[in-house]
């Protein structure tokens, strides 16, 4: 039996919190399985839980949004939409003399569970690539790979797991032999984890032996990214520009020069992407003003009528839709993933189905929530961050991403945008491609990454190619 005195008093910790149940069949464990009910324990920390059970669980929580005098978010237009191309050019100059310099890295979240896709296995292994079925890890390492090869510089790229997929995640890119990049320039690091609760706010286990614990959201990887020794790593590195963005996006521009120059030339601590929404009540972020803050306000928290209003001119009002991708300075993040009081982000209560252990010992499946998990969500940090820029992204360079199995956001969609893409930028390199209306093309073949990251560098590249392929079905451009 287990019972050192540091056990006994993180034992005696859990009950004083009212959490004693956590520890309810300690007796009934062995020496193997109790400690890694302590160690488990012991990440825990009490005094968070308490106030987030306070908050969100048994306190009168009024999680409504103060919608008083909410306005959209003014951002910089794109030039073909209105936006000063001079303004584009400069930023573009500034971000390209960053990225020269060593002084950006990039940042994909990749803690989520994906279960929405079905799939088993980080969401990053999934093949989505229309000919060769690169994986989604894959055609980020490529474009980071390319960007660093284009710019003359190292650009590191760190990677946010979490308990779930940490082991699964490092396996697949040693198995991928890092996918061209340098092992040195790949830093994994895994998220934070919190308890879930029941509606009594008590610590579900989810196994004799082992507490009921989920990721703390993608918001949680400002902690995560000091806690683990990334933001130090990237101070010897010269970092101070990171660009992040989400597992499930394959079009992203993971290195956008003219954003990373938008960010530097406003002087902000975080910057972030705009979409136009696609039809009013599309399940994305919006990008709003209160009182003078930036705010991302979720669709779920802005009622239909709202997300349905209209300009004199009859375009949609709050039209900024946030497509998670975003550039944080690296100051900010060691402030508000560090100590900093005032830029803690908030915990958000999501109410779901948690099996757990009860008094008795049996395993119980609900049918119905039956408790709360926790997560932060990392554009709460908007409204914490100084001189805050937004730009808009057009939806075709930016944002396909694979969330579900079938229909929107699905693999078939994401694949027929990336062919789209391929398309467009042969287009814009001077050759015919056929089409449909909606620019795909009438054979599916690739453009590898590692031979462009962009249509500006597509462009210059096929430029530069003397014996240029033949366009034909399968064809993979590399
Ligand atoms: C999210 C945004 C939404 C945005 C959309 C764009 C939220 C609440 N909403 O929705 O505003 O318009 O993306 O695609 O985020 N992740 C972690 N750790 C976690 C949880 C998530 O790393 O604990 C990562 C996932 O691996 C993924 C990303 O965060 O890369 C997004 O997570 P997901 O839960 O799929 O977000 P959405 O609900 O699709």
């Amino acid at each position: 039996m287990n019972n050192s005195e540091a056990t006994q008093s993180l034992i005696q910790s859990f009950e004083q919190a009212g959490q004693g149940q956590v520890f309810a069949f300690f007796d009934q464990l062995d020496a193997e399985a109790q400690a890694q009910l302590v160690e488990q324990a012991s990440t825990i920390d009490l005094s968070e839980v308490a106030s987030l059970v306070e908050e969100h669980v048994v306190g009168s929580h009024d999680s409504t949004l103060d919608l008083e005098g909410l306005e959209p978010a003014p951002y910089k237009a794109l030039p073909a939409n209105g936006g000063d191309a001079a303004e584009w050019e400069a930023a573009l100059a500034a971000g390209s003399a960053a990225l020269k310099a060593g002084r950006v890295a990039a940042f994909t979240v990749a803690g989520g569970q994906g279960t929405r896709l079905g799939y088993d296995g980080p969401k990053g292994t999934y093949p989505v690539s229309p000919v060769s079925k690169k994986t989604l890890f894959q055609i980020f390492a490529e474009k980071v790979g390319r960007s660093a090869e284009r710019f003359g510089a190292r650009i590191p790229w760190f990677i946010m797991t979490s308990q779930i997929n940490h082991e699964a995640t490092v396996a697949a890119f040693e198995e991928g032999n890092y996918f061209g990049l340098s092992r040195e320039d790949v830093h994994f690091f895994s998220q934070g984890l919190v308890p879930a609760v029941d509606y009594q706010g008590k610590i579900l286990l989810a196994e004799k032996g082992k507490i009921a614990m989920t990721p703390d959201g993608h918001g949680g990887s400002l902690r995560a990214l000091v806690r683990s020794g990334a933001v130090a790593k990237m101070k010897e590195l010269g970092i101070d520009v990171l660009s992040y963005f989400q597992v499930d996006n394959p079009i992203v521009q993971c290195i956008d020069p003219a954003f990373v120059g938008f960010h530097i030339l406003g002087n902000s601590e975080l910057s972030s992407k705009m979409v136009p929404k696609a039809y009013a009540l599309e399940k994305v972020g919006h990008f709003c003003v209160q009182n003078g803050t930036s705010l991302v306000v979720e669709y779920s928290d802005m009622p239909n009528e709202m997300q349905e209003e209209t300009s004199e001119d009859g375009s949609i009002r709050f039209n900024g839709g946030s497509v998670a991708i975003h550039i944080f300075d690296r100051g900010f993040v060691e402030r508000a993933g560090g100590d900093a009081a005032d830029l803690k982000l908030p915990f958000h209560r999501a109410d779901k189905k948690i099996p757990f252990v009860n008094a008795k010992g049996e395993t119980v499946t609900p049918d119905a929530p039956n408790g709360v998990k926790f997560e932060m969500f990392v554009f709460d940090a908007l409204p914490l961050a100084k001189n805050p820029v937004i730009i808009e992204a057009a939806r075709e360079d930016d944002f396909s991403p694979v969330k579900n199995a079938e229909g929107v956001d699905s693999p078939k969609t994401c694949a027929e945008d990336q062919l789209r893409m391929f398309a467009r930028w042969l287009k814009a390199a001077g050759e015919s491609v056929e089409t449909d209306d909606s620019g795909l093309p009438s054979i599916t073949f690739e453009i590898s990454h590692t031979f462009a990251a962009d249509q500006a560098d597509f462009i210059a590249q096929w430029s530069a190619l003397g014996d240029k392929p033949a366009l034909s079905d399968g064809l993979l451009i590399q």
